[in-house]
């Protein structure tokens, strides 16, 4: 028997939590045959809630459910963690940018990062998915700087799965088929889902789908307006797909790519594709299993470059924005 991996959860009573934490504790994020601690972390109020949710989870009599530790104490609930999905934050609301949640929830990743560097175990890779993720993963990043950069990561992979079904429903074929689609930038109004590069069933999307305008004018509109039609329609922000993504992004990290796809994550920039080093931006990447890299020495077109550069300005805004909480 494999020795149990801890996985840090925070915001574990929210909506997105109670679709993710089953999920981890079944197996599906670490594997079939790896143990989990599960380390749910939540803010005083809601341990109640909370508690709701451990005996749930004991109800599922989980095989790989090694223990569960349920705390507002950051630094209990980082002790000797492998990975850290950082989820508790405050959504938007219909109406809102992500962006404007920076001021609400920009200082929760300080101290969150500041645990985590000084209790999770040495192998911690950090997941952000509470927005704006990117800067929030930005923020915890440099609150933390005895941890590599390559561990942080904010979560676009909810875009590349919404962009590669609604090209797969437009093509008339399964989302398989779908292959190398990346989002470039922000997880905001202005990521760029790149299309130009993907493939369909192996064939250039040209080739596929002929309709050029509905490129513009639906397809990078869908998806990057996507949240804001999920809140919308139910009143609330999408959660089992954005649990979802969070397992697709950890199980993507730690899986070798095959050589036909690339998968989308927001890390640090070190200037790949012209971008401003040290912002948090999401790239096409691969993994050999352990390391990740970003693809390089694509052909960008003069339309994609636009778009590249207009997420990377908002990212350099919401950089300005969040000045007073970076050391
Ligand atoms: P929710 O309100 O249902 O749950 C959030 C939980 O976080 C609550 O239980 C709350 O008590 C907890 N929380 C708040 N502050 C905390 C803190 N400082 N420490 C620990 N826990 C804290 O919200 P949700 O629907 O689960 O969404 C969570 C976040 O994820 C939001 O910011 C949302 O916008 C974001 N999100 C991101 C993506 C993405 O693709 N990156 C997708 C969906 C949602
Ligand atoms: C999403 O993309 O569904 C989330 O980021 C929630 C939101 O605010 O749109």
């Amino acid at each position: 028997m494999k020795a149990p991996v801890h996985v840090a959860v925070t915001g574990a009573a929210g909506q997105i939590g109670y679709s993710l934490l089953a999920r981890i504790a079944s197996g599906q994020l670490l594997g079939p045959d790896q143990p989990v601690v599960l380390r749910l972390i939540e803010i005083e109020p809601a341990m109640q809630a909370l508690e709701g949710v451990v005996m749930e989870l004991q109800d599922c009599a989980f095989p790989l459910l090694n223990d569960i530790v349920p705390t507002y104490d950051l630094n209990e609930g980082f002790n000797k963690a492998s990975w850290a999905l950082l989820v508790g934050s405050v959504p938007r609301k219909a109406g809102m940018e992500r962006k404007d949640l920076l001021g609400i929830n920009g200082k929760i990743f300080t101290s969150q990062s500041k645990a985590i560097q000084d209790n999770a175990a040495s192998d911690i890779r950090t997941l952000v998915v509470g927005n704006p993720c990117n800067t929030n993963c930005l923020i915890a990043m440099n609150n933390a700087p005895d941890i590599p950069h390559d561990r942080w990561f904010a979560m676009t992979r909810l875009d590349e799965n919404r962009a590669k079904t609604q090209l797969a429903i437009k093509a008339g074929v399964e989302v398989t088929s779908v292959k190398k689609l990346a989002i470039w930038g922000n997880h905001s109004a202005t990521m760029y889902p790149n299309y130009f590069d993907a493939t369909i069933d192996g064939k250039a999307i040209p080739e596929v789908i002929t309709d050029e305008a509905w490129f513009k004018k639906d397809f990078i509109p869908t998806v990057q307006q996507r949240g804001a039609a999920i809140i919308k329609a139910r009143g609330l922000s999408s959660a089992a797909s954005a649990a979802n993504a969070a397992i697709d992004t950890v199980k993507s990290i730690i899986t070798p790519t095959p050589s036909d796809d690339y998968f989308s994550v927001a890390v640090h920039s070190k200037g790949e594709y012209g971008i401003e080093p040290g912002l948090i931006y999401s790239y096409p990447m691969q993994s050999d299993g352990q390391n990740l890299s970003i693809i390089e020495g694509l052909d960008v077109n003069a339309f994609s470059q636009e778009k590249i550069k207009a997420t990377e300005a908002e990212l350099s805004e919401e950089k300005s924005m969040v000045s007073d909480l970076l050391p």
